[in-house]
């Protein structure tokens, strides 16, 4: 199983992307292939109506086919004023954005239709972001994703990884663990359902 696993930030210290790497390791040591995925390596313009028209950018693209090759994704979002990243909803916004001029990428949701997603937070506060799922969930739906019913929002994310950046907690790790295997489970069930009707 391909699984793609990304941080809803860019930030050099960055407790998601913390998070984002405990969920590879782990995710890994189940037998999935894993991509880490930094959008930070990719030139994603604030998305523009008039920039669509004149052409869908390079970076764009190449993220469209990232994506589009992971029928699993696990994405760990920061929480800013109660709600998720505008770093996320650009990158969803441009990767909907369908390419009039070719026929395979003239649809909205190619790049996500049929993906299941696992969703994780993680913030300094108590409440680990949770309330940056409750907006992020619906969008996820909207492209026609498959949400997992298990999601992990870890608080006080400060003290939380040990001085491997490893999750120093065990229960976070099972409620992590939760989250990954319920992904793959029903990844693969997808998989083997749209095989057999094929
Ligand atoms: C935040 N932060 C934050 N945290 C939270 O738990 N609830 C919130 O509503 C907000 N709001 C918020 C707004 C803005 C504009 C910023 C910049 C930050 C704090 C946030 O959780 C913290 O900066 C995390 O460290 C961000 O995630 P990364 O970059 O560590 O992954």
């Amino acid at each position: 199983m391909k699984v793609l696993v990304f941080a809803g930030s860019t930030r050099s210290g960055s407790f998601n992307r913390k998070l984002a790497r405990e969920v590879a390791a782990m995710t890994r040591e189940r037998g999935a292939e894993v991509t880490h995925l930094e959008l930070g390596d990719y030139n994603i313009p604030m998305y523009n109506a008039d920039l669509e028209a004149s052409g869908t950018p390079d970076d764009v693209m190449k993220l469209k086919y990232v994506f589009h090759e992971h029928p699993a994704w696990i994405v760990c979002t920061p929480e800013y004023n109660a709600s998720y990243p505008a770093l996320v909803k650009n990158t969803l916004d441009w990767l909907s954005s369908p390419v009039k001029s070719d026929p395979v990428w003239n649809d909205d949701f190619r790049f996500s239709r049929g993906k299941v997603v696992g969703v994780l937070s993680a913030s300094p506060g108590a409440l680990g972001g949770l309330r940056s799922q409750s907006h992020l969930i619906p969008l996820l739906l909207n492209l026609q994703c498959w949400v997992v019913p298990r999601t992990f929002a870890l608080g006080h994310a400060g003290t939380a990884f040990d001085a491997q950046e490893r999750l120093a907690d065990d229960a976070s790790r099972r409620r992590v663990a939760a989250v990954i295997e319920q992904t793959l489970w029903a990844a693969s069930r997808l998989q083997s359902e749209q095989t057999a009707t094929k």
